[in-house]
C-alpha cells in the first residue's frame, strides 16, 4: 500500500455509483479523505471514472445492500482495514403518490428491507472495523421526522426512514459507552434520480454542506439527527 493512502483518513461509503453517494464521494476526495465506495453489480458507473482519475484513493468494492452473503463478503475482504467513517448512503423510494393502504406487500418489503433492514444491517455487520473515534453515519431524511410529518404523502419512503432512525437509536442505545459519533443524515430535498427535477436542492447546494457537517460531528460521541446545513432535525 503507498504511503500516501496510509496517511489519509478513510471512508466507507456504501451505495457510491451515482447521485449524492458519488458526489459525497468526490467531496471526501476534495477534503483530502481516501474514499472505497460501493456500487452494485459489474456496470460501469462515475465512480469507476473517479477511481481512475483518483491516483489510487478511490478503491470500488460492490455489494447490494439487500444480500446478507455480500455484507459478509465485504466485512471479510475489508478485515483488518481500520475506517475513520462509514456511511451508509443506499436508498431507493416508491410512487409518491401512493398512500400506505394503496402500496402493494411486494413494494413495501421492498422499500422497507432496502431502507430500514439492509443499512442497518451493513452498520451492525461492519461497524467493529470503525475505528474507536470514527463515525458511522446512515443516510436517513427529513422525511423520517415523525413530528414534521403534517402533509402525508411519501407515506411508504416516510416509515421506512423513520424506521432507520429507530433502529439506529436502539443501535446508539447498546453501544451507549462508544466514543464513535452516530449520525442520521437528511440531505434536503436534491435533484437526483430518486429527489426527481422538482427538487429544491442541487447536488452542489447540498452535498460540500452534509459533508462538512459529516465531518464536524468526528470526534463527538452519541447520535445526531442533522441537516445537511448541521441543524438537529425532530425525531
Ligand atoms: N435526493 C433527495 O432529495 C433525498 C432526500 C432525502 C434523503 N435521500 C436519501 O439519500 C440517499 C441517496 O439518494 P439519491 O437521491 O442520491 O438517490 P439515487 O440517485 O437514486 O441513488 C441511489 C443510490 O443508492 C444505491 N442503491 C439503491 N439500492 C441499493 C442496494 N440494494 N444496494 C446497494 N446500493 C443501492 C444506488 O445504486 P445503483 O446505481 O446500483 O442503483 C445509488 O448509488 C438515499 O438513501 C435517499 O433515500 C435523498
Amino acid at each position: 500500500m503507498r504511503p500516501e493512502f496510509q496517511a489519509r483518513r478513510t471512508a466507507l461509503l456504501v451505495g457510491a455509483s451515482r447521485g449524492l453517494g458519488y458526489a459525497m464521494a468526490e467531496e471526501l476526495l476534495k477534503r483530502d479523505w481516501n474514499v472505497v465506495g460501493t456500487v452494485r453489480g459489474h456496470a460501469h458507473s462515475r465512480l469507476h471514472e473517479l477511481s481512475q482519475r483518483s491516483s489510487g484513493r478511490v478503491e470500488i468494492e460492490a455489494i447490494d445492500i439487500t444480500m446478507p452473503d455480500q455484507i459478509a463478503g465485504l466485512r471479510d475482504r475489508l478485515a483488518g482495514r481500520r475506517l475513520d467513517m462509514l456511511f451508509v448512503n443506499a436508498g431507493v423510494t416508491n410512487n409518491p403518490e401512493e398512500t400506505i393502504g394503496e402500496v402493494s406487500t411486494e413494494e413495501f418489503i421492498r422499500v422497507m428491507v432496502t431502507n430500514a433492514l439492509s443499512p442497518m444491517r451493513v452498520v451492525e455487520g461492519l461497524h467493529r472495523l470503525v475505528a474507536e473515534e470514527g463515525t458511522i453515519g446512515v443516510m436517513s431524511s427529513g422525511q423520517g421526522s415523525v413530528s414534521n410529518n403534517t402533509m402525508g404523502k411519501r407515506e411508504l419512503y416516510r416509515g421506512s426512514k423513520a424506521a432507520l432512525n429507530m433502529f439506529m437509536r436502539s443501535f446508539a442505545a447498546r453501544h451507549c459507552a462508544d466514543r464513535r459519533a452516530l449520525v442520521l443524515m437528511a440531505p434536503g430535498w436534491v435533484r437526483t434520480e430518486l429527489g426527481g427535477p422538482d427538487a429544491r436542492l442541487t447536488i452542489e447546494e447540498s452535498v460540500p454542506s452534509l459533508v462538512g457537517t459529516l465531518l464536524a460531528v468526528h470526534g463527538q460521541p452519541g447520535l445526531q439527527y442533522l441537516d445537511y446545513l448541521g441543524r438537529r432535525v425532530p425525531w
